[in-house]
């Protein structure tokens, strides 16, 4: 439908629900998802984020008896995405509502369910009512499927695993009552050596956004004076709710959109009247819907279309293949990518942006349909990427991944840049935007973010117990 209010109320028109009763639910859900405000949008000109919530919407007010969701959160914000779950969760308890959710980000979900089962390859491999239960089953066969938290905790055999972070900061206060809190800890990450960040702080910027302005037709300024830079070799992460801005910013970036005020520098040259085109052999783009780029028949020539048409013409065949190599495409390069699940698609896509060898790399919610497998091949990727002096920019709302790999984080909200510093400063001090171990150990230690960083903090913890007489 065209309007938001139009495409909720579909449904519930064909149901023959009283025009009285239409608007009091989406007058509810609206409230419920936030998008109160662009009940009158048309729903071509929503964010990627707002799209999902209308979606959710629709099927929501209708209050069916069951509810299939299949990564119903994957774009949303962490805070958009809490509420939602916690909404489903209240209908579950107070309506009887049945839910059958999929999920690759079990932080998000893991601790709202009565019953967990596990696929693989077509099958059910594990089917269980009790979390405790899951948690040993999945630290002797598939590690990837615990939340965050359970996975440090499991590391350390403890007989019984917590699984939120509400039950981790129980066993924490247990096993520590008599330290002293809070705990220092170096924040500075193991293997980002202060000899890289040094020499990076003398290096020209390869993108430089100085205090640009911009709105769509007949829309409101939806960016207003942002700057920032980045620098080659580092790996920045917009973050922030969900209609902020993000995905517009990308597009200014690669010429798709052109800023109304202020001035953008690609590689110290104004990118003013460059054509997308050319920008594109220095910056590629991967929108926040990969399919946007799958057109070809198969997932080869996708990959062989964008290194031929984006000025590498040398050895297209034996690089092609290597990238799809990379990606773990191989077994795939055949099929058209039409076939492909969304987390394939997007790799696809991704493998394809990749094959020109673009010194800047924009990507607006890459890890979006992943699993952990991939996602952490995805993130060593782009490590790897950075360390060969691509500058990466990065949209996403995966709090976990971006704790894991990224550099630093700039905060968008409402259109303006709110603050922006290292991962570890920012995920830290954020009540949302912070990863499970982050707030774990809140009030605890500083600055942990990452779980490596955990594990050694807990073993510390283990260490000075086994001490105590
Ligand atoms: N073509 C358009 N015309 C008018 N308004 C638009 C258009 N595209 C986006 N907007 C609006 O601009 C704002 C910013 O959109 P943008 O897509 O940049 O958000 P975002 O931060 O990427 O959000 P998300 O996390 O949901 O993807 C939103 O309020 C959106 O509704
Ligand atoms: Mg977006």
């Amino acid at each position: 439908m065209n309007t938001v209010e139009a495409e909720i109320a579909f449904a519930l028109e064909n149901l023959g629900f009283s025009p009285a009763l239409i608007k009091r639910r989406i007058m509810e859900v609206a409230a419920v998802l936030d998008l109160s405000d662009c009940l009158q949008q048309a729903t071509s000109t929503l964010s990627g984020g707002q799209k999902q919530k209308v979606v959710l919407a629709s099927v929501l007010a209708w209050e069916p008896e069951i509810l299939l969701l299949d990564e119903p959160t994957s774009q949303l914000d962490p805070m958009a995405a809490e509420q939602i779950l916690n909404s489903i969760r209240r209908l579950n308890e107070d309506s009887g509502l049945t839910v059958i959710l999929a999920e690759q980000r079990l932080e998000r979900c893991f601790h709202l369910a009565d019953r967990v089962l596990v696929m693989k390859n077509g099958g059910i491999v594990c089917d269980e009512q009790s979390l405790d239960k899951l948690s040993h089953w999945a630290m002797k066969n598939e590690p990837s499927c615990l939340p965050p938290v359970a996975r440090l905790f499991a590391g350390f055999a403890f007989s019984k695993i917590p699984v939120s972070i509400k039950e981790g900061r129980g066993v924490l206060r247990s096993l520590a009552p008599q330290f002293d809190f809070p705990l220092s800890f170096p924040t500075a990450s193991p293997g980002c050596g202060n000899k890289l960040d040094a020499e990076k702080s003398f290096a020209q910027p390869v993108v430089e956004v100085e205090k640009i302005w911009f709105r769509y037709p007949e829309g409101k300024e939806v960016l207003k004076d942002i700057s920032f830079n980045l620098k080659a070799g580092e790996f920045a992460v917009l973050m922030g709710p969900n209609g902020a801005g993000k995905s517009t910013i990308l597009k200014n970036l690669n010429g798709l959109l052109r800023p109304g005020r202020g001035k953008i520098k690609i590689c110290g040259r104004d990118s003013k009247g460059v054509p997308v085109a050319e920008l594109a052999t220095t910056l590629a783009y991967l929108s926040q819907n990969p399919d946007d780029y799958l057109f070809l028949p198969s997932v080869r020539e996708e990959v062989k279309f964008s290194r031929q048409h984006l000025a590498v013409k040398d050895d297209i065949d034996g690089r092609s293949e290597q990238v799809l190599q990379r990606f773990g495409l191989s077994q795939l390069a055949k099929l058209n990518p039409r076939d492909l699940s969304s987390g394939e698609r997007q790799r696809v896509a991704l493998a394809a942006v990749m094959a020109a060898n673009p010194r800047i790399l924009l990507l607006d919610e890459p890890t979006r349909g992943l699993d952990s497998r991939h996602k952490e091949e995805l993130g060593r990727f782009l490590q790897q990427m950075q360390a060969e002096g691509v500058a990466i920019l990065m949209v996403s709302h995966d709090v976990e991944f971006v704790a894991e790999y990224a550099g630093k984080v700039i905060f968008i909200a409402d259109g303006s840049l709110l603050c922006s510093g290292s991962k570890y400063d920012m995920l830290s001090s954020s009540t949302f935007y912070s990863p499970q171990v982050s707030k774990l150990f809140r009030g605890i230690a500083q600055g942990i973010v990452t779980l490596k960083q955990a594990q050694k903090l807990l073993q510390r913890i283990l260490h000075q117990r086994a001490q105590q007489p």
